[in-house]
């Protein structure tokens, strides 16, 4: 099993490249090009057990990314490998196999969740037949088992975001990709989330890769960071380094615009 192999890393990604074809539109014509390059040139690891943190300014590829690790979307360049196969090959079962080791935590659940779907309904079709039993799920994301029978519009929106991570996490996943997952919360819950998701990385193993802009948030819950630009990667390194003695000038760029009000939570990562 090439997991057991340490030199495979769980994620690889090698020169990963991403354009998407913009037609006859007004940006195309604004451009003068008929493709948007939005990633160029990418390449990471990620070692199982791992959690990395992907920051950068808004449109610097971070969704484009995130959505190829979990296959939404295919490169159009480069390679994906998950445990040393690429995932760009994969077909039937063993695409199938890989959906169920690999899942998205999205920034709205409004959007993601079925508005007419109770808690318990959407939560029983993300087990299916050999996941995580309910009421197990419900203690790992702190959910009371009254929240069964709401709709997701009698949820709060930090309940909302903990159903959708039980959605994520149903069938056992080894890597958890999570796009902004707090962005669309009060500061408050925001904090309760990232506790949330760092405790089932510390505590269950999941594997985690985690988009933000918000890079003090990003010190609390990832081990190492990297940094995008305009779809190319700026820089790559552990937390402290990356967030504390950058080597870039656009990371410090970063840093700096952040609010005063969370530089002590940065200071304190
Ligand atoms: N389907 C698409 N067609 C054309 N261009 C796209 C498409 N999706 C994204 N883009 C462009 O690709 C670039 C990267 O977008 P992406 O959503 O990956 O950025 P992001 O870093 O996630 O930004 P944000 O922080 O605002 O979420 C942007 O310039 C965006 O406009
Ligand atoms: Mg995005």
């Amino acid at each position: 099993m090439p997991q057991s192999d340490r030199a495979v890393p769980l994620l690889r990604l090698s020169d990963v490249g991403k354009s998407y074809a913009l037609g006859r539109s007004a940006l195309a014509r604004l451009l003068r090009r008929e493709h948007f390059h939005a990633v160029a040139g990418l390449s990471f690891d990620v070692a199982a057990g791992e959690s990395l943190a992907i920051v950068g300014e808004s449109g610097s590829g971070k969704s484009t990314v995130a959505r190829m690790i979990v296959r939404l979307i295919e490169p159009t360049g480069g390679d994906i490998e998950f445990n040393g196969r690429s995932i760009v090959q994969l077909a039937g079962g063993d695409l199938a196999a890989f959906r169920k080791q690999v899942q998205m935590v999205f920034q709205s659940t409004m959007n993601s969740l079925n508005p007419r779907k109770t808690v318990a309904t959407s939560l029983a079709e993300a087990i299916g037949r050999d996941g995580v039993p309910i009421l197990d799920l419900l203690d790992m994301v702190r959910l009371p088992r009254a929240v069964l029978a709401r709709l997701p519009h009698q949820l709060s929106g930090g309940q909302r975001q903990r159903v959708g991570i039980a959605r994520a996490l149903a069938r056992r996943p080894t890597l958890l990709v999570a796009d902004e997952p707090t962005s669309a919360l009060d500061v408050s819950i925001q904090a309760e989330i990232i506790r949330l998701l760092r405790e089932l990385h510390r505590t269950a193993g999941v594997t985690l890769v985690v988009i933000s802009h918000d890079l003090a948030l990003v010190g609390e819950l990832c081990e190492r960071v990297a940094v995008m630009q305009t779809g190319r990667l700026v820089e790559i390194g552990h937390a402290s380094q990356v967030l504390h003695a950058p080597r870039e000038r656009y990371t410090a760029e970063l840093l700096a615009a952040i609010p005063r009000g969370l530089a002590g939570r940065r200071a304190a990562a």
